[in-house]
Order: structure tokens, then C-alpha cells, then sequence
């Protein structure tokens, strides 16, 4: 059984994508031996159209996820051989990349979608540690997938679609702190979001309820 084999088909799994010099989470779907994925701008999507190459790596760690997605700091070492890259110590696979450059329009605006498969052609030794899940886990996860896009929304000045994902980042906190999420990387990212939207809106959305 192949670490593929760990996807069930069609199902959305959160992991990490390695290029050339970046590291990103992306969402993957399998179908067949091959992952899906789908970059929305980024350095990611540039790296992988230079050199179509990358890695797919498998953790449990949620902290480290949110960090490497809002660039922060995280203690990972690299390894490479062959012209593929991978973070040491986690499972995955590497290989080629196939792709498809689309526009997109959503309530962000209109962009380019870098429609994306990975074709393995080898697989990346690795251990997890017996890490339990938590549902604080998921709202972490919920802060950084609508920061991200927050950030991208104060970008283009998009400021109800800003609003509302605010609010989505600060109800999160909330869920995550009731599931007794403690992590210095939840403030960090109330920091962020304060200060790219809420110092610019005219109200305070959400803080009371803090
Ligand atoms: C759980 C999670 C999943 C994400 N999935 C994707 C994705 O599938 N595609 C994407 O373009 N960005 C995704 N993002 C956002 C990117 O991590 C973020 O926009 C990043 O800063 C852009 O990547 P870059 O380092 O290549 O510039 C995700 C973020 C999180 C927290």
C-alpha cells in the first residue's frame, strides 16, 4: 500500500506543497495516482511554472500548517535530491507537476487559477508523532484559511467581503480558545488581522465578543 492510498478519493486533504524555495498548504484531492491541487496566485504557483516539480507532504501538526501558510516562523530542515525538495522527517511523495492556467472570479476579484496534478514518482520516508486531534485544531485552521484570504481582500480593497472574513477569523478565535486552544500562533494571527483590516474599519468588528 502506497502513501497515496491514505487519500480517499475526492475528499479535500490539507497538506503541504514544496517547490523550489517554498513551502505553502495547499488542498489536494486524489483521483486515481494522481493529487489535485489548485494555487491562487502566489509564489507557489510561479516556482511551479519555472519548474514543475514538487513535493506533497503529509502532517498532523495544524500550528505548523498555519504558520508556513501566514509566512511565519517554523523550525523545519530541508532536504532535496534529483531536483526535488522536501521538508526532513515527513511523509509525502514528489513528482511531476502538470498544469493549467485559467482566470478565476470570485468575491475576491479576478485572478489567475493555477490548475495543478502531481504525478508521483517516488515517495518521502517519514514518521508523525502519535499526535491526538483536537477541535481547537480546526478552528486554528478556519483563522488561517480566512486570514489569508482576508489579507488578500484588504489587498484589493474589498472591504465588505474584508468585514466579513474579519469576522470570520474573530469568531474562530473564539470557538478555538472555548476548545482551550492556547497557541501563541492564534494571537499572532489576531495581530495580523487587526492590524490589515481593523484599524481601517470604522467599528470594531467582533471584539467585543472577545
Ligand atoms: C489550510 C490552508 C489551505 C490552503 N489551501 C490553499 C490552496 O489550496 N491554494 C492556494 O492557492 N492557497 C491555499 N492556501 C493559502 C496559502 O497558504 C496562502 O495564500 C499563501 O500565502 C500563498 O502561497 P505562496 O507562499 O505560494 O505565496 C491555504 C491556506 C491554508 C491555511
Amino acid at each position: 500500500m502506497g502513501l497515496i492510498d491514505f487519500f480517499n478519493e475526492g475528499q479535500i486533504y490539507e497538506v503541504l506543497l514544496v517547490t523550489m524555495s517554498n513551502v505553502t498548504p495547499v488542498g489536494v484531492i486524489r483521483r486515481g495516482n494522481r493529487l489535485f491541487f489548485k494555487l491562487f496566485g502566489g509564489k507557489s504557483a510561479g516556482e511551479i511554472k519555472d519548474h514543475p516539480r514538487a513535493s506533497i507532504q503529509v502532517t498532523n501538526d495544524v500550528e505548523l500548517i498555519v504558520k508556513l501558510a501566514l509566512n511565519f516562523p517554523a523550525e523545519i530542515e530541508f532536504k532535496d535530491r534529483h531536483g526535488y525538495r522536501w521538508i526532513a522527517g515527513l511523509p509525502g511523495v514528489y513528482g511531476r507537476v502538470e498544469f493549467l492556467e485559467e482566470p478565476h472570479y470570485d468575491e475576491l476579484g479576478s485572478t489567475t487559477v493555477l490548475k495543478c496534478s502531481l504525478i508521483p514518482v517516488g515517495e518521502i520516508d517519514g514518521t508523525l508523532p502519535p499526535r491526538p486531534i483536537s477541535r481547537a485544531d480546526f478552528h486554528l485552521i478556519e483563522m488561517a484559511v480566512h486570514l489569508t484570504r482576508l489579507l488578500v481582500a484588504v489587498r484589493k480593497g474589498k472591504l465588505d467581503v474584508a468585514k466579513r472574513l474579519y469576522d470570520d477569523v474573530m469568531l474562530n478565535y473564539l470557538m478555538y480558545k472555548r476548545f482551550g486552544g492556547r497557541s501563541e500562533v492564534a494571537r499572532r494571527m489576531i495581530e495580523t488581522a487587526k492590524a490589515s483590516f481593523g484599524q481601517n474599519s470604522t467599528e470594531t468588528p467582533a471584539k467585543e465578543s472577545l
